[in-house]
Protein backbone atom coordinates (compact mmCIF):
# COMPACT_ATOMS: atom_id res chain seq x y z
CA UNK A 1 0.00 0.00 0.00
CA UNK A 2 1.01 3.19 -0.55
CA UNK A 3 1.09 6.58 1.35
CA UNK A 4 0.52 10.04 0.64
CA UNK A 5 1.69 13.21 3.16
CA UNK A 6 0.01 16.35 2.03
CA UNK A 7 1.73 18.80 4.01
CA UNK A 8 -0.95 21.80 4.83
CA UNK A 9 1.52 24.26 6.80
CA UNK A 10 3.66 26.66 4.37
CA UNK A 11 6.76 25.72 7.12
CA UNK A 12 8.06 23.44 8.87
CA UNK A 13 6.86 22.82 12.03
CA UNK A 14 4.13 20.92 13.90
CA UNK A 15 2.19 19.77 11.13
CA UNK A 16 4.99 18.26 9.87
CA UNK A 17 6.60 16.67 12.85
CA UNK A 18 2.90 15.48 13.41
CA UNK A 19 2.29 13.93 9.76
CA UNK A 20 6.43 12.72 9.81
CA UNK A 21 5.51 10.85 13.14
CA UNK A 22 2.42 9.36 11.67
CA UNK A 23 4.51 7.88 8.23
CA UNK A 24 7.07 6.58 10.25
CA UNK A 25 4.92 4.72 12.07
CA UNK A 26 3.07 3.57 8.48
CA UNK A 27 6.58 2.79 7.34
CA UNK A 28 7.39 0.31 9.88
CA UNK A 29 3.90 -1.26 9.09
CA UNK A 30 5.39 -1.97 5.90
CA UNK A 31 4.02 1.05 3.46
CA UNK A 32 5.76 3.19 1.17
CA UNK A 33 5.58 6.37 1.89
CA UNK A 34 5.49 9.48 0.05
CA UNK A 35 5.68 13.51 1.00
CA UNK A 36 4.39 16.56 -0.62
CA UNK A 37 3.98 20.23 0.65
CA UNK A 38 0.59 21.52 -1.21
CA UNK A 39 1.95 25.17 -1.29
CA UNK A 40 4.20 23.70 -3.96
CA UNK A 41 1.45 23.25 -6.32
CA UNK A 42 0.66 26.95 -6.34
CA UNK A 43 3.96 27.83 -7.62
CA UNK A 44 4.37 24.55 -9.52
CA UNK A 45 1.70 23.62 -11.33
CA UNK A 46 -0.21 20.42 -9.59
CA UNK A 47 0.93 17.64 -12.25
CA UNK A 48 3.39 16.38 -10.18
CA UNK A 49 1.09 16.08 -6.69
CA UNK A 50 -2.10 14.69 -9.18
CA UNK A 51 -0.03 11.76 -10.21
CA UNK A 52 1.30 11.39 -6.79
CA UNK A 53 -2.24 11.33 -5.79
CA UNK A 54 -2.92 8.85 -8.51
CA UNK A 55 -0.62 6.36 -7.48
CA UNK A 56 -1.37 6.18 -3.15
CA UNK A 57 -3.78 4.19 -1.70
CA UNK A 58 -3.69 6.47 1.01
CA UNK A 59 -4.21 10.18 1.52
CA UNK A 60 -2.32 11.73 4.83
CA UNK A 61 -3.72 15.64 4.80
CA UNK A 62 -1.50 16.81 8.07
CA UNK A 63 -2.53 20.60 8.45
CA UNK A 64 -2.43 23.70 11.03
CA UNK A 65 -5.87 25.57 11.67
CA UNK A 66 -6.17 28.76 9.94
CA UNK A 67 -8.87 31.07 11.46
CA UNK A 68 -10.74 28.35 12.11
CA UNK A 69 -10.17 26.13 8.68
CA UNK A 70 -7.76 25.12 6.26
CA UNK A 71 -4.84 27.42 5.01
CA UNK A 72 -6.37 28.29 1.28
CA UNK A 73 -3.30 26.65 -0.12
CA UNK A 74 -4.51 23.05 1.07
CA UNK A 75 -8.41 24.61 0.09
CA UNK A 76 -6.88 24.78 -3.28
CA UNK A 77 -4.61 21.65 -3.19
CA UNK A 78 -8.11 19.93 -2.70
CA UNK A 79 -9.88 21.26 -4.88
CA UNK A 80 -7.24 20.72 -7.25
CA UNK A 81 -6.72 16.83 -6.58
CA UNK A 82 -10.91 15.98 -6.09
CA UNK A 83 -10.91 14.43 -9.79
CA UNK A 84 -7.98 12.25 -8.94
CA UNK A 85 -8.75 11.00 -5.15
CA UNK A 86 -11.77 8.75 -5.70
CA UNK A 87 -11.16 5.41 -4.39
CA UNK A 88 -8.44 6.49 -2.23
CA UNK A 89 -8.67 6.18 1.70
CA UNK A 90 -8.29 9.59 3.55
CA UNK A 91 -6.97 10.64 6.98
CA UNK A 92 -6.38 13.99 8.46
CA UNK A 93 -4.66 15.10 11.32
CA UNK A 94 -4.93 18.62 12.34
CA UNK A 95 -3.33 21.10 14.80
CA UNK A 96 -3.98 24.63 16.50
CA UNK A 97 -3.09 27.36 18.62
CA UNK A 98 -5.84 27.28 21.16
CA UNK A 99 -5.91 25.42 23.96
CA UNK A 100 -8.54 23.44 23.51
CA UNK A 101 -8.90 20.94 20.37
CA UNK A 102 -12.35 21.58 19.83
CA UNK A 103 -11.42 24.44 17.77
CA UNK A 104 -10.44 21.58 14.65
CA UNK A 105 -13.82 20.53 14.24
CA UNK A 106 -14.91 22.26 11.71
CA UNK A 107 -12.13 21.89 9.84
CA UNK A 108 -12.19 17.79 10.21
CA UNK A 109 -15.82 18.37 8.69
CA UNK A 110 -14.44 19.88 5.82
CA UNK A 111 -12.10 17.88 5.40
CA UNK A 112 -14.43 14.43 5.99
CA UNK A 113 -16.79 16.34 3.18
CA UNK A 114 -14.24 16.41 0.90
CA UNK A 115 -13.59 13.06 1.40
CA UNK A 116 -17.46 12.04 0.82
CA UNK A 117 -17.46 14.50 -2.42
CA UNK A 118 -14.40 13.04 -4.17
CA UNK A 119 -15.22 9.27 -3.45
CA UNK A 120 -12.70 8.79 -0.92
CA UNK A 121 -13.03 6.24 2.02
CA UNK A 122 -12.79 8.69 5.33
CA UNK A 123 -10.69 6.66 8.21
CA UNK A 124 -11.04 9.62 10.60
CA UNK A 125 -9.04 12.72 11.82
CA UNK A 126 -6.76 13.56 14.63
CA UNK A 127 -7.01 16.90 16.31
CA UNK A 128 -4.34 18.60 18.42
CA UNK A 129 -4.41 21.67 20.31
CA UNK A 130 -1.62 24.05 21.88
CA UNK A 131 0.01 23.39 18.47
CA UNK A 132 3.57 25.66 18.02
CA UNK A 133 4.12 25.91 21.99
CA UNK A 134 3.49 22.13 23.23
CA UNK A 135 5.01 20.28 20.15
CA UNK A 136 7.89 21.52 20.52
CA UNK A 137 11.37 20.08 18.57
CA UNK A 138 10.15 16.62 19.25
CA UNK A 139 6.59 14.78 20.02
CA UNK A 140 6.13 13.37 23.49
CA UNK A 141 5.47 9.98 24.28
CA UNK A 142 1.44 10.21 23.89
CA UNK A 143 1.26 11.56 20.77
CA UNK A 144 4.07 9.17 19.39
CA UNK A 145 1.63 6.07 20.88
CA UNK A 146 -1.28 7.79 19.41
CA UNK A 147 0.37 7.99 16.01
CA UNK A 148 1.43 4.94 16.21
CA UNK A 149 -2.33 3.46 16.86
CA UNK A 150 -3.33 5.28 14.22
CA UNK A 151 -0.97 3.67 11.57
CA UNK A 152 -1.75 0.20 12.79
CA UNK A 153 -5.23 0.59 12.44
CA UNK A 154 -5.23 2.50 9.17
CA UNK A 155 -2.30 -0.02 7.13
CA UNK A 156 -5.41 -2.57 7.97
CA UNK A 157 -7.86 -0.20 6.05
CA UNK A 158 -9.65 0.40 9.29
CA UNK A 159 -11.02 4.02 10.76
CA UNK A 160 -8.33 5.29 13.23
CA UNK A 161 -9.36 4.15 16.38
CA UNK A 162 -10.86 6.34 19.51
CA UNK A 163 -7.71 5.96 21.55
CA UNK A 164 -5.91 7.28 19.16
CA UNK A 165 -7.83 10.62 18.58
CA UNK A 166 -8.33 10.99 22.68
CA UNK A 167 -4.36 10.76 23.10
CA UNK A 168 -3.98 13.15 20.71
CA UNK A 169 -6.44 15.20 22.05
CA UNK A 170 -5.48 15.33 25.24
CA UNK A 171 -4.05 18.56 26.79
CA UNK A 172 0.21 18.28 27.29
CA UNK A 173 -0.13 21.18 30.19
CA UNK A 174 -2.65 22.63 32.17
CA UNK A 175 -4.48 25.74 30.24
CA UNK A 176 -3.72 28.69 32.67
CA UNK A 177 0.11 27.85 32.04
CA UNK A 178 -0.03 27.93 28.73
CA UNK A 179 -1.72 31.27 28.32
CA UNK A 180 0.71 32.14 31.47
CA UNK A 181 4.04 31.07 28.84
CA UNK A 182 2.21 32.49 25.39
CA UNK A 183 0.94 36.18 26.90
CA UNK A 184 4.53 35.95 28.04
CA UNK A 185 5.88 35.34 24.60
CA UNK A 186 3.36 37.65 22.62
CA UNK A 187 4.08 40.41 25.30
CA UNK A 188 7.89 40.60 24.80
CA UNK A 189 7.19 40.47 20.86
CA UNK A 190 5.44 43.30 21.40
CA UNK A 191 7.93 45.08 23.64
CA UNK A 192 10.45 44.16 20.75
CA UNK A 193 8.51 45.49 17.82
CA UNK A 194 5.40 46.77 18.74
CA UNK A 195 4.19 50.52 19.39
CA UNK A 196 0.34 49.85 20.46
CA UNK A 197 -0.61 48.14 24.36
CA UNK A 198 -1.26 44.73 23.75
CA UNK A 199 -4.87 44.74 24.44
CA UNK A 200 -5.39 47.44 21.71
CA UNK A 201 -8.27 47.11 20.15
CA UNK A 202 -8.49 49.60 17.49
CA UNK A 203 -11.25 48.22 15.71
CA UNK A 204 -13.53 47.81 18.15
CA UNK A 205 -16.33 50.59 18.16
C1 LIG B 1 -2.65 32.84 9.71
C2 LIG B 1 -2.84 31.96 10.93
C3 LIG B 1 -4.12 31.73 11.41
C4 LIG B 1 -4.31 30.92 12.54
N1 LIG B 1 -5.58 30.71 13.01
C5 LIG B 1 -5.77 29.92 14.10
C6 LIG B 1 -7.11 29.70 14.60
O1 LIG B 1 -8.11 30.17 14.07
N2 LIG B 1 -7.24 28.94 15.71
C7 LIG B 1 -6.14 28.36 16.35
O2 LIG B 1 -6.34 27.68 17.36
N3 LIG B 1 -4.88 28.56 15.89
C8 LIG B 1 -4.66 29.31 14.79
N4 LIG B 1 -3.39 29.52 14.30
C9 LIG B 1 -2.26 28.84 14.98
C10 LIG B 1 -1.77 27.58 14.21
O3 LIG B 1 -2.84 26.73 13.89
C11 LIG B 1 -0.78 26.81 15.09
O4 LIG B 1 0.28 27.65 15.47
C12 LIG B 1 -0.23 25.57 14.40
O5 LIG B 1 0.41 24.77 15.37
C13 LIG B 1 0.75 25.91 13.27
O6 LIG B 1 1.13 24.71 12.63
P1 LIG B 1 2.46 24.63 11.69
O7 LIG B 1 3.63 24.77 12.64
O8 LIG B 1 2.41 23.27 11.08
O9 LIG B 1 2.35 25.71 10.69
C14 LIG B 1 -3.18 30.33 13.20
C15 LIG B 1 -1.90 30.57 12.70
C16 LIG B 1 -1.72 31.37 11.59
C17 LIG B 1 -0.31 31.63 11.09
Amino acid sequence: MRVLLLMGSPREGASLRLGRALMASLKEQGLATEEYYLVQGLTQGWGKLESAVRQADLLILSSPLYVDSLPAPTIAALEALADNAAGKRMAAILNCGFPEPFHNTTALKICRQFARRAGCTWLGGMSLSMGGFSLGKGLSRRVRISMKLAAQALARGEAIPDRAVHLAARKPIPKWLYLLVLNGVFRRVVRKHGKAPIDAQPYFH
